[in-house]
């Protein structure tokens, strides 16, 4: 007899303010689906559990923990991978619906979208769902108040191990840059923001949300500082030369007169 799989429901719960958890999310947490939610260490603290119990939902007795270590060493991660989907695939083939509980939204930089991928190549019939959610960067904006884009403007997300060379480059091309995971590169990436005059029109933001929360808007007082993993910068470059557009949106008539000419 062919076994019945519950689903994997991707919940984004936003960066930290359970007031960000959406309505969706937070009916499945509820839903009598079984809650798993990564770790990066054995019995470590999760974030994204915190965000729920500050929320004020008590953790269910039977929550598994996922452990996702933070490695550049391939063998041991992609060993850790396959231990984690298929101890999701097991608890899955109990034909209970299962709950992973994503920090920020499950789209963007998460460990959800490759979990799906291997558990779906191990199980292909097993049904995925992700519930989207409200990014890290979202929020950071809304809370310092420096919108991500404008009108024309141009936007990139990136993870800042690309280095300050790409950065810098990529500061020409963009209007606003999110720099993700900063924290190793956070003093290169402030003096490369002195170098191009940037430091006033860029913020730091550190566990945006949470009780710990931090805004930092005087980048140079951070050279040096230990900052924690859940930190980005939004980088406006006020400065950049922008290219000619061409509309879509132009009305016909003078789409057709400008072809005429
Ligand atoms: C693996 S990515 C996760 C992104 C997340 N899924 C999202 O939607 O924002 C981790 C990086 O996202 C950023 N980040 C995540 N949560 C954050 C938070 N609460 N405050 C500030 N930055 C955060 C940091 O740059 C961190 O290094």
């Amino acid at each position: 007899m062919n076994k019945t799989y519950g689903k994997l429901i991707g919940a984004s719960l936003g960066p930290g303010d359970p007031e960000l958890i959406t309505r969706r999310s937070w009916a499945v947490l509820q839903s009598g689906a079984r809650w798993i939610y990564p770790v990066k260490k054995a019995e470590e603290v999760s974030y994204a559990l915190s965000i729920v119990e500050r929320g004020g939902l008590p953790i269910p007795g039977d929550a598994v923990e996922l452990v996702f270590p933070m490695t550049r060493d391939a063998e041991a991660l992609g060993k850790a991978w396959v231990r984690a989907a298929q101890q999701t695939v097991e608890l899955l083939g109990e034909g209970r619906d299962l709950v992973f509980l994503v920090e920020g939204d499950a789209s963007t930089f998460a460990t959800f979208g490759h979990l799906a991928r291997v558990v779906r190549e191990l199980v292909p019939e097993i049904e995925v769902e992700t519930i989207p959610g409200v990014s890290s960067f979202a929020a950071a904006a809304a809370t310092t108040g420096m919108p991500l884009a404008e009108e024309d403007e141009t936007l990139a997300i990136i993870p800042t191990a690309y280095g300050t060379g790409v950065i810098d480059h990529m500061l020409d091309e963009f209007d606003t840059l999110i720099l993700l995971k900063v924290k190793p590169l956070l003093d290169e990436v402030i003096e490369l923001l002195e170098r191009r005059g940037l430091l006033e029109t860029s913020c730091f933001i550190e566990k945006v949300g949470s009780p710990e929360e931090r805004v930092i808007r005087d980048l140079a007082s951070l050279k040096g500082a230990t900052v924690n993993y859940l930190s980005l910068l939004l980088v406006q470059n006020p400065k950049r030369e922008r290219g000619e557009l061409r509309r879509g949106c132009r009305r016909r008539k003078e789409a057709q007169e400008a072809a005429a000419a």
